[in-house]
Protein backbone atom coordinates (compact mmCIF):
# COMPACT_ATOMS: atom_id res chain seq x y z
CA UNK A 1 0.00 0.00 0.00
CA UNK A 2 1.19 3.47 -0.94
CA UNK A 3 0.91 6.02 1.85
CA UNK A 4 0.68 9.89 0.47
CA UNK A 5 2.90 11.76 3.00
CA UNK A 6 1.67 15.30 3.93
CA UNK A 7 3.52 18.60 3.05
CA UNK A 8 3.26 20.75 5.79
CA UNK A 9 4.92 24.42 5.95
CA UNK A 10 7.26 25.70 8.51
CA UNK A 11 6.65 29.78 8.86
CA UNK A 12 9.11 30.77 11.58
CA UNK A 13 8.62 33.65 13.22
CA UNK A 14 11.32 33.88 15.59
CA UNK A 15 12.25 37.29 14.27
CA UNK A 16 9.17 39.03 14.16
CA UNK A 17 6.72 37.27 17.25
CA UNK A 18 10.24 35.80 19.12
CA UNK A 19 11.22 39.56 18.93
CA UNK A 20 8.34 40.34 20.70
CA UNK A 21 9.63 38.21 23.66
CA UNK A 22 10.68 40.69 27.26
CA UNK A 23 13.70 41.75 26.88
CA UNK A 24 15.00 40.12 23.09
CA UNK A 25 16.00 42.81 20.63
CA UNK A 26 17.78 40.96 17.43
CA UNK A 27 20.46 43.47 16.01
CA UNK A 28 20.24 43.38 11.73
CA UNK A 29 23.25 41.47 11.83
CA UNK A 30 21.74 38.89 14.16
CA UNK A 31 18.32 38.64 12.49
CA UNK A 32 20.26 37.94 9.27
CA UNK A 33 22.29 35.71 10.68
CA UNK A 34 19.61 33.75 12.27
CA UNK A 35 17.56 33.84 9.24
CA UNK A 36 20.43 31.78 7.02
CA UNK A 37 20.65 29.24 9.96
CA UNK A 38 16.75 28.63 9.48
CA UNK A 39 17.34 28.82 5.72
CA UNK A 40 20.02 25.78 6.53
CA UNK A 41 17.32 23.94 8.77
CA UNK A 42 14.45 24.40 6.10
CA UNK A 43 12.18 26.58 7.13
CA UNK A 44 9.94 27.06 3.81
CA UNK A 45 8.90 30.85 5.30
CA UNK A 46 10.57 33.31 7.52
CA UNK A 47 9.18 36.07 8.92
CA UNK A 48 11.71 39.02 9.28
CA UNK A 49 9.79 41.51 10.83
CA UNK A 50 6.92 44.58 11.25
CA UNK A 51 8.49 46.98 8.45
CA UNK A 52 6.41 49.79 9.91
CA UNK A 53 7.23 49.48 13.78
CA UNK A 54 10.09 51.27 13.16
CA UNK A 55 13.35 52.03 10.63
CA UNK A 56 15.34 49.73 12.11
CA UNK A 57 12.78 46.71 11.65
CA UNK A 58 12.25 47.78 7.99
CA UNK A 59 16.00 47.42 7.51
CA UNK A 60 16.17 43.91 8.96
CA UNK A 61 13.40 43.14 6.49
CA UNK A 62 15.62 44.33 3.79
CA UNK A 63 18.92 42.72 4.72
CA UNK A 64 17.08 39.59 5.59
CA UNK A 65 15.18 39.59 1.73
CA UNK A 66 18.48 40.08 0.14
CA UNK A 67 20.42 37.35 2.17
CA UNK A 68 17.87 34.47 1.80
CA UNK A 69 17.92 32.89 -1.15
CA UNK A 70 15.54 29.59 -0.95
CA UNK A 71 12.85 30.60 2.11
CA UNK A 72 10.20 32.93 1.51
CA UNK A 73 10.44 36.43 3.29
CA UNK A 74 7.43 37.95 4.76
CA UNK A 75 6.44 41.24 6.70
CA UNK A 76 3.90 41.50 9.15
CA UNK A 77 1.14 43.76 8.05
CA UNK A 78 -2.02 45.37 9.94
CA UNK A 79 -4.75 45.59 7.62
CA UNK A 80 -3.67 49.62 6.67
CA UNK A 81 -2.07 50.19 3.22
CA UNK A 82 0.44 52.06 4.49
CA UNK A 83 1.95 49.10 6.51
CA UNK A 84 1.45 46.91 3.45
CA UNK A 85 3.01 49.38 1.27
CA UNK A 86 6.04 49.20 3.76
CA UNK A 87 6.36 45.69 3.39
CA UNK A 88 6.13 45.68 -0.46
CA UNK A 89 9.72 48.01 0.30
CA UNK A 90 10.79 46.01 2.65
CA UNK A 91 10.81 42.64 0.53
CA UNK A 92 11.96 44.33 -2.65
CA UNK A 93 14.72 42.47 -3.36
CA UNK A 94 13.39 39.07 -1.55
CA UNK A 95 13.64 35.96 -4.20
CA UNK A 96 10.57 34.56 -3.16
CA UNK A 97 8.46 36.64 -1.13
CA UNK A 98 4.49 37.01 0.21
CA UNK A 99 3.04 39.04 3.07
CA UNK A 100 0.86 38.68 6.05
CA UNK A 101 -1.99 40.51 6.87
CA UNK A 102 -3.92 40.62 9.84
CA UNK A 103 -6.77 41.99 11.65
CA UNK A 104 -8.44 40.66 15.07
CA UNK A 105 -11.71 39.11 14.52
CA UNK A 106 -13.15 38.21 18.11
CA UNK A 107 -15.65 40.70 19.55
CA UNK A 108 -13.77 41.62 22.59
CA UNK A 109 -10.86 42.93 20.21
CA UNK A 110 -13.16 44.53 17.62
CA UNK A 111 -15.28 46.07 20.73
CA UNK A 112 -13.11 47.16 23.02
CA UNK A 113 -9.62 47.72 20.67
CA UNK A 114 -10.64 48.06 17.37
CA UNK A 115 -13.93 49.82 18.24
CA UNK A 116 -15.53 48.37 14.65
CA UNK A 117 -18.21 46.76 13.99
CA UNK A 118 -18.77 43.39 12.43
CA UNK A 119 -19.07 44.81 9.20
CA UNK A 120 -16.35 47.41 9.16
CA UNK A 121 -14.12 44.48 10.11
CA UNK A 122 -15.12 42.36 7.35
CA UNK A 123 -14.88 45.66 4.90
CA UNK A 124 -10.97 45.79 6.30
CA UNK A 125 -10.62 42.76 5.81
CA UNK A 126 -11.76 42.56 1.57
CA UNK A 127 -10.22 46.27 1.11
CA UNK A 128 -6.28 45.21 2.69
CA UNK A 129 -6.45 41.80 1.44
CA UNK A 130 -7.25 43.02 -2.17
CA UNK A 131 -5.16 46.00 -2.10
CA UNK A 132 -2.33 43.58 -0.73
CA UNK A 133 -2.54 41.11 -3.50
CA UNK A 134 -1.64 43.93 -5.81
CA UNK A 135 1.74 43.51 -5.16
CA UNK A 136 2.15 40.26 -4.08
CA UNK A 137 0.98 36.51 -5.12
CA UNK A 138 1.06 35.46 -1.84
CA UNK A 139 -0.86 36.81 0.45
CA UNK A 140 -1.55 35.14 3.95
CA UNK A 141 -4.67 36.55 5.54
CA UNK A 142 -4.54 36.50 9.73
CA UNK A 143 -7.63 36.37 11.88
CA UNK A 144 -6.47 37.98 15.19
CA UNK A 145 -7.86 35.75 18.16
CA UNK A 146 -9.49 33.47 15.98
CA UNK A 147 -10.02 30.97 18.49
CA UNK A 148 -12.11 33.63 20.80
CA UNK A 149 -14.11 34.38 17.47
CA UNK A 150 -18.15 33.40 17.13
CA UNK A 151 -17.74 30.43 14.75
CA UNK A 152 -19.87 31.40 11.63
CA UNK A 153 -17.93 35.05 11.51
CA UNK A 154 -14.84 33.50 11.48
CA UNK A 155 -15.73 31.37 8.56
CA UNK A 156 -17.17 34.57 6.72
CA UNK A 157 -14.22 36.37 7.77
CA UNK A 158 -11.84 33.83 6.17
CA UNK A 159 -13.70 33.33 3.19
CA UNK A 160 -13.78 36.95 2.59
CA UNK A 161 -9.99 36.67 2.47
CA UNK A 162 -9.77 33.62 0.05
CA UNK A 163 -12.20 35.62 -2.55
CA UNK A 164 -10.45 39.07 -2.26
CA UNK A 165 -7.06 37.19 -2.90
CA UNK A 166 -5.81 35.32 0.14
CA UNK A 167 -3.91 32.13 -0.87
CA UNK A 168 -3.33 31.65 2.95
CA UNK A 169 -5.17 31.62 5.83
CA UNK A 170 -3.51 31.53 9.25
CA UNK A 171 -5.71 30.72 12.33
CA UNK A 172 -4.35 32.71 15.72
CA UNK A 173 -4.85 31.16 18.85
CA UNK A 174 -3.45 34.38 19.72
CA UNK A 175 -3.80 34.31 23.30
CA UNK A 176 -3.40 30.42 23.71
CA UNK A 177 -6.76 30.09 24.38
CA UNK A 178 -7.47 26.84 22.59
CA UNK A 179 -7.04 23.38 23.33
CA UNK A 180 -5.93 20.48 21.00
CA UNK A 181 -9.80 18.98 20.97
CA UNK A 182 -11.63 22.26 20.52
CA UNK A 183 -8.88 23.20 17.91
CA UNK A 184 -8.78 20.53 15.64
CA UNK A 185 -13.20 21.21 15.56
CA UNK A 186 -12.69 24.55 14.70
CA UNK A 187 -10.29 23.45 11.08
CA UNK A 188 -13.15 20.96 11.19
CA UNK A 189 -16.23 23.35 11.19
CA UNK A 190 -13.94 25.71 8.41
CA UNK A 191 -13.56 23.24 6.35
CA UNK A 192 -17.12 22.37 6.13
CA UNK A 193 -18.17 26.26 6.18
CA UNK A 194 -15.81 27.96 4.30
CA UNK A 195 -16.91 27.56 0.85
CA UNK A 196 -13.40 27.49 -0.74
CA UNK A 197 -11.48 26.17 1.56
CA UNK A 198 -9.86 24.35 -0.35
CA UNK A 199 -8.61 27.46 -2.68
CA UNK A 200 -6.40 28.27 0.21
CA UNK A 201 -3.59 27.04 2.57
CA UNK A 202 -4.36 26.94 6.00
CA UNK A 203 -2.13 27.87 8.44
CA UNK A 204 -2.02 27.97 12.67
CA UNK A 205 -0.64 30.05 14.72
CA UNK A 206 -0.35 29.12 18.43
CA UNK A 207 0.58 30.61 21.41
CA UNK A 208 1.35 29.16 24.79
CA UNK A 209 -0.49 30.60 27.58
CA UNK A 210 -1.95 27.12 28.61
CA UNK A 211 0.92 25.22 27.69
CA UNK A 212 -0.76 23.60 24.87
CA UNK A 213 0.45 25.61 21.76
CA UNK A 214 2.73 22.64 20.16
CA UNK A 215 -0.21 20.29 20.99
CA UNK A 216 -2.97 22.26 18.75
CA UNK A 217 -0.49 23.46 15.94
CA UNK A 218 0.00 19.03 15.65
CA UNK A 219 -3.87 18.65 16.22
CA UNK A 220 -4.74 21.37 13.23
CA UNK A 221 -2.28 19.15 10.77
CA UNK A 222 -4.47 16.16 11.17
CA UNK A 223 -8.13 18.51 10.62
CA UNK A 224 -7.32 20.17 7.75
CA UNK A 225 -4.29 22.77 8.20
CA UNK A 226 -0.74 22.37 6.03
CA UNK A 227 1.40 25.20 7.52
CA UNK A 228 2.54 25.58 11.04
CA UNK A 229 4.07 28.87 12.57
CA UNK A 230 6.08 28.99 15.47
CA UNK A 231 9.44 29.97 16.87
CA UNK A 232 12.90 27.86 17.72
CA UNK A 233 13.04 27.75 21.51
CA UNK A 234 9.23 28.69 21.34
CA UNK A 235 9.82 32.53 22.01
CA UNK A 236 7.29 34.92 21.92
CA UNK A 237 4.88 37.24 23.25
CA UNK A 238 4.00 36.06 26.94
CA UNK A 239 4.62 32.71 27.06
CA UNK A 240 5.79 32.38 23.75
CA UNK A 241 4.23 30.60 20.92
CA UNK A 242 4.65 26.79 19.41
CA UNK A 243 8.52 25.71 19.28
CA UNK A 244 8.96 24.57 15.88
CA UNK A 245 11.78 22.26 16.91
CA UNK A 246 9.26 20.06 18.60
CA UNK A 247 7.08 20.03 16.15
CA UNK A 248 9.71 18.78 13.45
CA UNK A 249 11.25 16.37 16.22
CA UNK A 250 7.11 14.93 16.48
CA UNK A 251 6.94 14.48 12.82
CA UNK A 252 10.12 12.87 12.47
CA UNK A 253 9.27 10.40 15.64
CA UNK A 254 5.80 9.66 15.22
CA UNK A 255 5.71 9.74 10.98
CA UNK A 256 3.48 6.81 11.72
CA UNK A 257 0.86 9.40 13.03
CA UNK A 258 1.45 12.09 11.26
CA UNK A 259 2.18 10.83 8.21
CA UNK A 260 4.02 14.03 7.58
CA UNK A 261 7.00 14.31 4.65
CA UNK A 262 10.47 14.94 6.13
CA UNK A 263 11.94 18.42 4.40
CA UNK A 264 13.52 19.79 7.80
CA UNK A 265 17.00 19.16 8.12
CA UNK A 266 16.99 17.78 11.66
CA UNK A 267 20.47 17.69 11.66
CA UNK A 268 20.97 21.24 12.25
CA UNK A 269 18.19 21.77 15.02
CA UNK A 270 20.99 22.27 18.55
CA UNK A 271 22.82 24.51 15.85
CA UNK A 272 19.47 26.51 15.26
CA UNK A 273 18.54 26.78 18.75
CA UNK A 274 21.85 27.45 20.39
CA UNK A 275 21.85 30.66 18.30
CA UNK A 276 18.83 31.80 18.79
CA UNK A 277 19.26 31.26 22.76
CA UNK A 278 23.08 33.25 21.71
CA UNK A 279 20.89 36.00 20.24
CA UNK A 280 18.06 36.41 21.86
CA UNK A 281 20.12 36.08 25.71
CA UNK A 282 17.44 33.44 26.56
CA UNK A 283 18.74 30.31 27.86
CA UNK A 284 16.55 27.11 27.35
CA UNK A 285 15.11 25.35 30.20
CA UNK A 286 17.01 22.42 30.94
CA UNK A 287 13.90 20.38 30.71
CA UNK A 288 12.95 21.41 27.35
CA UNK A 289 11.88 19.12 25.07
CA UNK A 290 14.31 18.52 22.18
CA UNK A 291 16.63 20.74 22.93
CA UNK A 292 17.04 21.10 26.74
CA UNK A 293 19.96 19.92 28.45
CA UNK A 294 18.36 17.50 30.07
CA UNK A 295 16.27 16.36 27.34
CA UNK A 296 19.01 13.53 26.63
CA UNK A 297 19.81 12.70 30.49
CA UNK A 298 19.13 10.09 32.13
CA UNK A 299 19.77 10.09 36.18
CA UNK A 300 17.54 7.46 38.25
CA UNK A 301 18.68 3.77 38.05
CA UNK A 302 16.18 2.02 36.37
CA UNK A 303 16.44 4.34 33.61
CA UNK A 304 20.23 4.09 33.82
CA UNK A 305 19.95 0.61 33.36
CA UNK A 306 17.29 0.51 30.94
CA UNK A 307 19.45 2.87 28.93
CA UNK A 308 22.66 0.70 29.31
CA UNK A 309 20.87 -2.16 28.15
CA UNK A 310 19.50 -0.35 24.99
CA UNK A 311 19.13 3.19 24.18
CA UNK A 312 15.55 3.00 23.15
CA UNK A 313 13.99 1.81 26.39
CA UNK A 314 14.21 5.74 27.19
CA UNK A 315 14.97 7.48 24.47
CA UNK A 316 12.60 7.95 21.13
CA UNK A 317 14.52 9.90 19.55
CA UNK A 318 18.58 10.03 19.33
CA UNK A 319 20.49 12.95 20.54
CA UNK A 320 21.84 12.67 17.40
CA UNK A 321 19.34 13.05 14.99
CA UNK A 322 18.86 16.66 16.53
CA UNK A 323 22.41 17.35 16.35
CA UNK A 324 23.26 16.57 20.24
CA UNK A 325 26.64 14.58 20.23
CA UNK A 326 25.72 11.89 22.88
CA UNK A 327 23.53 11.17 25.85
CA UNK A 328 24.57 11.84 29.12
CA UNK A 329 24.10 9.73 32.78
CA UNK A 330 24.69 12.00 35.37
CA UNK A 331 25.24 10.28 38.70
CA UNK A 332 23.12 11.25 41.78
CA UNK A 333 21.61 10.18 44.91
CA UNK A 334 19.10 7.82 42.17
CA UNK A 335 21.60 6.39 40.32
CA UNK A 336 21.71 2.97 40.22
CA UNK A 337 24.92 0.32 40.34
CA UNK A 338 25.08 -0.32 36.43
CA UNK A 339 25.69 3.32 35.53
CA UNK A 340 28.40 3.57 38.15
CA UNK A 341 30.18 0.81 37.24
CA UNK A 342 29.94 1.75 33.61
CA UNK A 343 31.29 5.12 34.21
CA UNK A 344 34.22 4.06 36.71
CA UNK A 345 34.93 1.76 34.09
CA UNK A 346 34.61 4.40 30.93
CA UNK A 347 37.57 6.41 33.66
CA UNK A 348 40.12 3.53 33.34
CA UNK A 349 39.15 1.75 36.29
CA UNK A 350 38.43 -2.48 35.69
CA UNK A 351 35.19 -2.79 38.18
CA UNK A 352 33.30 -5.83 38.60
CA UNK A 353 29.80 -6.30 39.98
CA UNK A 354 31.57 -7.90 43.22
CA UNK A 355 33.38 -4.65 43.82
CA UNK A 356 30.30 -2.62 43.25
CA UNK A 357 29.30 -3.94 46.68
CA UNK A 358 32.12 -2.00 48.43
CA UNK A 359 31.86 1.14 46.03
CA UNK A 360 28.10 1.28 45.86
CA UNK A 361 27.39 2.24 49.65
CA UNK A 362 30.20 4.20 49.40
CA UNK A 363 28.62 6.21 46.42
CA UNK A 364 25.42 6.40 48.20
CA UNK A 365 26.81 8.05 50.85
CA UNK A 366 28.53 10.81 49.10
CA UNK A 367 25.57 10.92 46.57
CA UNK A 368 23.18 11.73 49.70
CA UNK A 369 24.79 15.04 50.08
CA UNK A 370 25.61 16.35 46.26
CA UNK A 371 23.79 17.74 43.30
CA UNK A 372 25.68 15.23 41.14
CA UNK A 373 28.63 13.05 41.75
CA UNK A 374 31.80 14.75 39.99
CA UNK A 375 34.57 12.18 38.55
CA UNK A 376 36.44 13.87 40.99
CA UNK A 377 34.42 12.45 44.34
CA UNK A 378 34.65 9.02 42.09
CA UNK A 379 38.50 8.99 42.47
CA UNK A 380 37.94 9.78 46.21
CA UNK A 381 35.24 7.19 46.09
CA UNK A 382 37.85 4.47 44.09
CA UNK A 383 40.05 5.83 47.09
CA UNK A 384 37.71 4.82 50.17
CA UNK A 385 36.74 1.31 48.66
CA UNK A 386 40.34 0.67 48.50
CA UNK A 387 41.19 1.07 51.75
CA UNK A 388 37.77 -0.90 52.97
CA UNK A 389 38.42 -3.78 50.08
O1 LIG B 1 -0.66 36.00 17.82
C1 LIG B 1 -1.14 36.56 16.81
O2 LIG B 1 -2.36 36.66 16.63
C2 LIG B 1 -0.20 37.11 15.84
C3 LIG B 1 -0.80 37.54 14.55
C4 LIG B 1 -0.08 38.69 13.97
C5 LIG B 1 -0.84 36.38 13.60
O3 LIG B 1 0.98 37.10 16.08
ZN1 LIG C 1 1.45 35.68 17.73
Amino acid sequence: MIIMMKRVQFFDTTLRDGEQTIGVNFSISQKVQIAKQLEKWGVDVIEAGFPIASPEDFEAVAAVSKAVKHATITGLARAKNKDIDACVKATKDAAHKQVHVFIATSPIHRESKLHMSKDEVIQSIHDHVSYAKQFFDVVQFSPEDATRTEKPYLAKACQTAIEAGATIINIADTVGYSNPVEFGQLFDYLRENVPDFDKAVFSTHCHDDLGMATANALEAIKHGASRIEGTINGLGERAGNTALEEVAAAFYVRKDYFQVEDHINLKETKNTSDLISKFSEMDVPHNKAVVGKNAFSHESGIHQDGFLKNHATYEILTPQSVGVKRSALPLGKLSGSHAIMDKLNKMGYSVSRDDMKIIFPIFKNVADNEKLVSEEDLKDIMTQARVRG
